[in-house]
C-alpha cells in the first residue's frame, strides 16, 4: 500500500493494510512507494517519525480569545529516529513531554506561510509526546466573533478553518494531507454554549460546557475543526441533520430538507458513506468559504439559505468530499485537483440524481462558462496555474484555489466519462474510492490507476490526458454542455436587448436561480446605465435576497457605474465574508475607477472578515501600502 511506511506497524496502519485489497497496482509496490511523498508545505518528516492518534484537551477562552490546550500525540517512528517534527504557526509552546517526562524541544526559524517547526527529541521507543500550548492572535485558522456578528447577538462565537495549512495555528500537528490520525478531544467552553468538532458530536448543550469528541476514522489535519457558540440541532433523518443558531434553525432545516436524499444518491453512485453521521452547521456570514467538508459536520455559509433550496448544490459538493478528499485525499496541495475536480464531478452527479438531468446541465453550463472566463484571464498573468498538477512550492497553497482544480478537473473527468461511457466510469470510480480509502493519492498515482484500470494508451493520447494534466490552458476537446433551459433564456434576453420586448408574464417568474445567473452573465460587457435600471425595475436584482444573484448583478452594475447598486454593495461587503463573493466585487470596484470607494468600504468591513478573506483582500486592495501612505502623509 502506498505512502504508509511498512516500518510503522500499529493498530491504525494494520487496519489500513487490511482495507487495502489487491488492486492491479500491487505488483509495482516496492519499498519506495510505501513512503510518504514529499510535501513542501510541512516541516514534518513522517518517514522518520509520524503521528497516529491525537488526544486533545482544550479550554476555549473567549475573554482572551485564545485556546489553552494539551495535544498528546501517539507516534510511530523508524529504527533510528531521534526527533519528531511538528508544524506550528504562532503557537505559544509551554512545555513538552515524551512518554510522560520533560524532554528537549526546539522551535526553528519562522517561514512565511509555513510557520515554525517544533522539533522534539525522542528515541525510537518513544510512544507518546505531549505538548502544552496556547494559541495567539496570529492563529490564522480561528475567527472569534463578537456577539454583534452573530444572528442571536448575545453570545460570542468561534469557528476554525484549517484547510489548507492553517491547522498548525491552533494545534501543533504534522500538517500534511498525506498524514492521517484518529482523535479524541475534551473541550471546555462557556456553560451556555455548544461545542462541535469534525467528530462524533453532541446534539445538545450541557450545564458545565464540557464536551467530549471521538473521531475513530483517520483524517489529515486539514480536516480538524472546532466551533462553539449558541448552537442548536434538528435532525433531518436518522443520520443527517442541521446545526445553526436557534433563530436560523428552522429556515436551515427547510433549506436542507433533501439531505438524506443526497446521501442516498451519493451512496448509490460510489458506495457506502463511511463516516456514520452527516450533519451541516450553518455558520455566521463571516465564514470565508461556501462550505468546508469537515468530516461528519460540513461547515457552511448562511449565504446558501436562499429560501427556495436553489443553492444546495453546495451541500452536494461538501457531501461528495466524504469520498473524494476525505476518503481518498490529495497527497500534497499540488494534487488539489484530485480533491476538488473529483468532488465537482461527483456533486454534479448527485444533483442529477436528485433534481434531474436538465437541472444539473444548467449547473454544468454555468461551470463551463465560468471556467472559460477564468482560464482566459489566468492565461494572461499566471498560465502555469492553469495546469491541473500545480507547483506551489514557496507559495501559499491558497494560491492554488482557482477554478482550475475545480472546473478544469471536472471537465477532465467528464471527458473520460464521455469516452468510456457512464457505466464503466462509475464502476471505475467506485473501485477507486474503495481501493484507496483512507489513503493519500498523487496525480501520478491516479494516472497509473487510470491507465491500469480504464484507458488504453490510444485512448489516453486521443483524449490528450497528459496535456490536460501537465500543460497550461484548456485543451480543444473540452466537453460541450447543451442546456435547453439556458437556450430559452438566451432567446428571451436577445428580445429584451434588441426589441425591448420582455417575456410574457409567468415565464421569467418560473426561472430558477441558475437561469437568472446565466441571464446576468450574458449581459453585454458595456451595457448602459439606463438599460441596467430598466432590468432592475423589471426584475429587482438590486434588492434580491439571493446572494449568488446579488453578487453576479454587482459585476455589470459596478463596472458600468450604475450608482443605485452602491448602497447594496456596501451593505453586502460589510455583512458577508465569503471570499468567493468578495474577490470579484472588490475587483470590479478597483477595475472601474472606484478604488476610493473600495477602500472606504473595506476599512469598515475588514474587522468582520476571517484571516483567509482578509489576506486575499489585503493583497487585492494593496491594504498595507494604503495604510502606510496614510501614516506617511499624517
Ligand atoms: N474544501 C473546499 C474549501 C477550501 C478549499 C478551503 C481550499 C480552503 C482551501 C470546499 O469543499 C469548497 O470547495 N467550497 C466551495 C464550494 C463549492 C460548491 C465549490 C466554496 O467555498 O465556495
Ligand atoms: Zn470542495
Amino acid at each position: 500500500m502506498k505512502y504508509i511506511s511498512i516500518l510503522f506497524v500499529s493498530l491504525t496502519t494494520s487496519l489500513l493494510v487490511v482495507s487495502c485489497n489487491n488492486s492491479k497496482n500491487e505488483e509495482v509496490k516496492n519499498k519506495e512507494s510505501r513512503e510518504y511523498v514529499n510535501d513542501v508545505h510541512t516541516y514534518a518528516k513522517p518517514n522518520t517519525a509520524v503521528v497516529s492518534h491525537l488526544n486533545w484537551d482544550a479550554t476555549v477562552d473567549f475573554d482572551n480569545k485564545l485556546i489553552q490546550a494539551t495535544a498528546q500525540w501517539d507516534i510511530e517512528s523508524s529504527d533510528n529516529a531521534d526527533e519528531i517534527i511538528f508544524d506550528t504557526y504562532g503557537l505559544d509552546i509551554q512545555s513538552v513531554q515524551a512518554d510522560g517526562k520533560d524532554t528537549e524541544y526546539h522551535l526553528g526559524a519562522f517561514k512565511e506561510e509555513l510557520g515554525r517547526p517544533l522539533k522534539i527529541s525522542i528515541t525510537p521507543e518513544t510512544k507518546q509526546v505531549s505538548i502544552r500550548y496556547s494559541t495567539t492572535d496570529s492563529a490564522r485558522a480561528l475567527q472569534w466573533l463578537d456577539p454583534e456578528q452573530t444572528a442571536g447577538k448575545e453570545l460570542p462565537f468561534l469557528f476554525t478553518q484549517s484547510q489548507a495549512i492553517l491547522a498548525r495555528s491552533w494545534i501543533p500537528t504534522q500538517d500534511s494531507p498525506g498524514i492521517r490520525f484518529t482523535y479524541d478531544a475534551k473541550v471546555k467552553v462557556p456553560s451556555n454554549m455548544l461545542a462541535l468538532m469534525s467528530a462524533k458530536n453532541p446534539s445538545q448543550k450541557n450545564v458545565n460546557g464540557e464536551y467530549t469528541f471521538k473521531m475513530p476514522q483517520p483524517i489529515p489535519s486539514y480536516l480538524l475543526a472546532l466551533t462553539a457558540g449558541d448552537i442548536a440541532y434538528k435532525a433531518v433523518s436518522d443520520r443527517t441533520g442541521v446545526y445553526a443558531e436557534p433563530s436560523l434553525l428552522d429556515t436551515s432545516v427547510y433549506e436542507f430538507q433533501d439531505l438524506e436524499n443526497m446521501v442516498q444518491a451519493a451512496e448509490g453512485l460510489y458506495g457506502p458513506y463511511a463516516w456514520g453521521q452527516y450533519d451541516i452547521i450553518v455558520l455566521p456570514p463571516s465564514f470565508p468559504f461556501g462550505g468546508m467538508e469537515n468530516p461528519r459536520l460540513t461547515f457552511a455559509t448562511p449565504t446558501i439559505l436562499a429560501g427556495d433550496r436553489s443553492l444546495v448544490s453546495l451541500v452536494a459538493h461538501e457531501l461528495a468530499h466524504s469520498w473524494s478528499g476525505n476518503l481518498v485525499t490529495n497527497a500534497t496541495w499540488d494534487d488539489f485537483w484530485l480533491n476538488e475536480g473529483f468532488t465537482v464531478y461527483f456533486e454534479h452527479r448527485i444533483m442529477e440524481e436528485v433534481y434531474g438531468h436538465d437541472y444539473s446541465e444548467m449547473l454544468a453550463s454555468l461551470t463551463r462558462d465560468g471556467l472559460q472566463r477564468d482560464a482566459e484571464e489566468m492565461m494572461k498573468e499566471i498560465p502555469q496555474d492553469t495546469r491541473l498538477k500545480l507547483n506551489l512550492e514557496g507559495r501559499n497553497p491558497d494560491d492554488g484555489v482557482t477554478s482550475i482544480p475545480y472546473d478544469k478537473g471536472y471537465f477532465f473527468l467528464r471527458l473520460i466519462e464521455e469516452e468510456v461511457g457512464r457505466e464503466r466510469f462509475d464502476e471505475f470510480l467506485k473501485n477507486y474510492f474503495e481501493e484507496n480509502k483512507f489513503k493519500a493519492m498523487t496525480t501520478e498515482g491516479f494516472v497509473d490507476y487510470l491507465m491500469a484500470n480504464l484507458l488504453t494508451e490510444e485512448q489516453a493520447s486521443k483524449l490528450q490526458i497528459k496535456e490536460w494534466i501537465y500543460e497550461p490552458g484548456i485543451p480543444d476537446n473540452l466537453p460541450e454542455v447543451a442546456s435547453d433551459r439556458f437556450t430559452a433564456v438566451d432567446k428571451a434576453l436577445k428580445r429584451i436587448m434588441e426589441e425591448k420586448i420582455y417575456p410574457p408574464q409567468g415565464v421569467a417568474e418560473a426561472w430558477t436561480t441558475h437561469e437568472w445567473l446565466h441571464f446576468i452573465h450574458q449581459l453585454p460587457k458595456d451595457i448602459s446605465k439606463e438599460k441596467l435600471k430598466e432590468l432592475d425595475q423589471a426584475y429587482h436584482f438590486t434588492q434580491t435576497g439571493n446572494s449568488e444573484i446579488a453578487a453576479a448583478w454587482f459585476q455589470p452594475t459596478i463596472r458600468n457605474n450604475y450608482e443605485a447598486v452602491y448602497p447594496r454593495v456596501e451593505e453586502f461587503l460589510i455583512h458577508v465574508g465569503r471570499r468567493k463573493f468578495l474577490t470579484p466585487t472588490y475587483e470590479a470596484l478597483m477595475e472601474s475607477g472606484k478604488e476610493e470607494m473600495a477602500r472606504a468600504i473595506y476599512s469598515k468591513a475588514r474587522p468582520n472578515y476571517h484571516a483567509v478573506s482578509r489576506e486575499t483582500m489585503d493583497k487585492l486592495l494593496d491594504y498595507k501600502k494604503a495604510d502606510e501612505q496614510e501614516n506617511e502623509s499624517a
